[in-house]
């Protein structure tokens, strides 16, 4: 039996890392935060002096990266190069502006496709992203779509304190020619602009429900 996975994308700020670890606390599923395995990566980029647009000094870097990974009070944590980087390192004005560069260069993106699928050896996942029904998890049954009006989600970024261009990351991620943003095939759609959290999150276990999980 294949292990399952729960696949939830969107734009940034959309509400999808807040659901994802509501739901996989729920259901005791382990929660997988893949846009902090490109922030990482864009992190050492930075580090070592590297511009996010010089894709041929990243993709030289790339293979020296060491990524690991283990649950860790139900969710997956990840290092690189043995180092557990703090939520202000991975969400520095810094990573933001360049992470969406970052993610689009293709070695970057092979990387983490396969480091991504590898994961269910440690379990039943809910992991969110922008490619994880669409590319990662394609077969899955379980996908959600979280949206928000741009405006919504600009004052969501502001209101946590963070500098976050996220139209401009948007704009970026959804033109994007290796596996852009999109709403896949088979996702239910969400849009949180006018619903809080406890709405999306039920919404979604209700779903789950009709989809047969819990078993
Ligand atoms: O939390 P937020 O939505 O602001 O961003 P994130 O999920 O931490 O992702 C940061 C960036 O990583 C995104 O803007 C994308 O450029 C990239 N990303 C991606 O390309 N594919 C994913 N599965 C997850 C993130
Ligand atoms: O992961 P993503 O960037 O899509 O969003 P998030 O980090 O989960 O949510 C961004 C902020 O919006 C958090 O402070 C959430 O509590 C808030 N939020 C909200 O106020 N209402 C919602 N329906 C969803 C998220």
């Amino acid at each position: 039996m294949t292990t399952p996975v729960i696949a939830i994308d969107g734009p940034a700020a959309s509400g999808k890392s807040s659901v994802a670890k509501r739901v996989a606390g729920q259901l005791g599923w382990v929660y997988v935060n893949t846009g902090n395995m490109f922030r990482m990566i864009t992190w050492a980029v930075l580090q070592a002096g590297i511009d996010a647009q010089d894709a041929a000094a990243i993709t030289a870097l790339e293979p020296s990266l060491r990524l690991s990974f283990e649950v860790c009070d139900g969710q997956m944590t990840a290092r690189i190069n043995d180092r557990l980087l703090t939520d202000a390192e991975l969400n520095s004005p810094g990573v933001n502006a360049a992470v969406s560069l970052v993610a689009q260069i293709p070695t970057v993106r092979a990387r983490l496709v396969s480091e991504q699928r590898a994961l269910v050896t440690h379990g039943s996942l809910v992991m969110e992203g922008r490619d994880i029904g669409s590319v990662i998890f394609p077969d899955t049954p379980h996908k959600f779509y979280i949206d928000a009006s741009e405006e919504v989600r600009a004052r969501r970024r502001a209101s946590q304190g963070l500098s976050d261009a996220v139209g401009l990351r948007d704009k970026l991620d959804s033109t994007r020619k290796n596996a852009p943003l999109v709403v896949p095939q088979g996702a239910l759609l969400i849009d949180s602009s006018e619903l809080t959290l406890d709405q999306v999150v039920s919404h979604v276990i209700a779903a789950l429900r009709q989809q047969g999980i819990p078993s």
